[in-house]
């Protein structure tokens, strides 16, 4: 780490060690095992969620930061001079220095995640790269919702929020339309919102990126027994689960799961939970939109669609939003 991180001032609102804990409880409790997403990224999670970007299969990651390099002007344009720009979820900075580089004099970049230890390397990264920004990390549950006390100085500040790689669609659709509800109310009347939103298209395009052909994705998904593993004291044997990607056409979702090959128990923190051969863990969701039904559910939530940009295969979407 360099200096310039660790000089930065940080807002701690994380939670410990217990949800993790009382969420897996509670998640394998369900006749439909699940664990949240969210748990996927510590920091290896996080390691091998930055190996999946790069692979031929999982588009979204170099789709998207095409349309934010064309569309940069417009983007800043309809954000306007001198806003505090906040990213729920933050993690690699690749994607919102092209926003920093096009805004015109932006107030201050608040960067939030539940990960701390990467939120600061990449806040303090970015200090140093740009240092006429004031760089606040955060580190809160953004699916929890959060307040944010604003910087001295920019308390009257436009605000907008950036919230890239269709992260938005691991939340079920009424949840995304809660969480941009509560992103309206954060960033008040007049604020942006700038969504990134995964497209729905020829379904085998959609499980290839979730399931390649390196098993890069298979790991991500398996990461999660190695935390429970690590971290929970849990006995799951990795060579006895296989990881699935399912295109639910009627809900509009790629889903993966953990599935058991075959009857077995394992042990988590002292309690026993039996598996099926076949039966699986549903570890993530990851809804896709039309544009057209991602600007109806932002419609819900206090939001008025002001531009949505897309790639020339129509792949992926980039929205602005404005609170109400
Ligand atoms: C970071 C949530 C947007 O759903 O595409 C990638 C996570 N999971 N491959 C996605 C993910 C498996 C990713 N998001």
């Amino acid at each position: 780490m360099n200096a310039g991180a660790a000089a930065l001032q940080t807002l701690d609102l994380a939670p410990g060690r217990g949800p993790f804990l009382s969420d897996v409880l509670d998640g394998l409790s369900h006749p439909q095992k699940r664990l949240a997403a969210k748990y996927f990224y510590d920091t290896r999670g996080s390691e091998i969620f930055e190996e999946i970007t790069e692979l031929e299969e999982y588009y979204p990651t170099r789709t998207e930061i095409g349309i934010l390099e064309a569309r940069a002007t417009s983007i800043a344009a309809l954000a306007g001079p001198g806003v505090v720009l906040i990213e729920p979820g933050a993690g690699a900075t690749r994607k919102v220095r092209i926003l920093l580089d096009a805004l015109e004099a932006p107030a201050a970049f608040m960067p939030a995640d539940i990960s701390g230890e990467h939120l600061v390397a990449a806040a303090g990264q970015l200090a140093l790269d740009y240092p006429h920004i004031p760089i606040i990390p955060v580190i809160a549950d953004y699916t929890r919702g959060f307040d944010l006390p604003l910087p001295a100085g920019a308390e009257t500040a436009k605000r907008v929020v950036f919230f890239p790689g269709s992260t938005i669609g691991n939340f079920d659709r009424s949840e995304a339309a809660v969480f941009l509800r509560r992103m309206a109310d954060l960033v008040g009347s007049g604020g942006g919102v700038i969504v990134g939103a995964d497209l729905k298209k020829d379904p085998a395009v959609l499980v290839a990126a979730y399931d390649d052909a390196k098993g890069v994705t298979a790991a991500f998904n398996k990461n999660l027994l190695v935390r429970m593993n690590a971290e929970l004291a849990a006995d799951f044997d990795l060579d006895a689960f296989r990881h699935r990607a399912i295109w639910n056409e009627a809900k509009g979702r790629i889903e993966m799961h953990l599935e058991s090959l075959r009857a077995q128990d394992v042990t988590i923190d002292g309690r026993r939970f039996a598996f099926d051969v076949g039966e699986t863990i549903h570890t993530e969701n990851s809804h896709k939109f039309t544009i057209a039904e991602f600007q109806a559910m932002a419609k819900t939530s206090g939001l008025s669609p002001r531009a949505a940009w897309t790639d020339p295969r129509e792949r992926f979407s980039v929205h602005y939003l404005e609170a109400i």
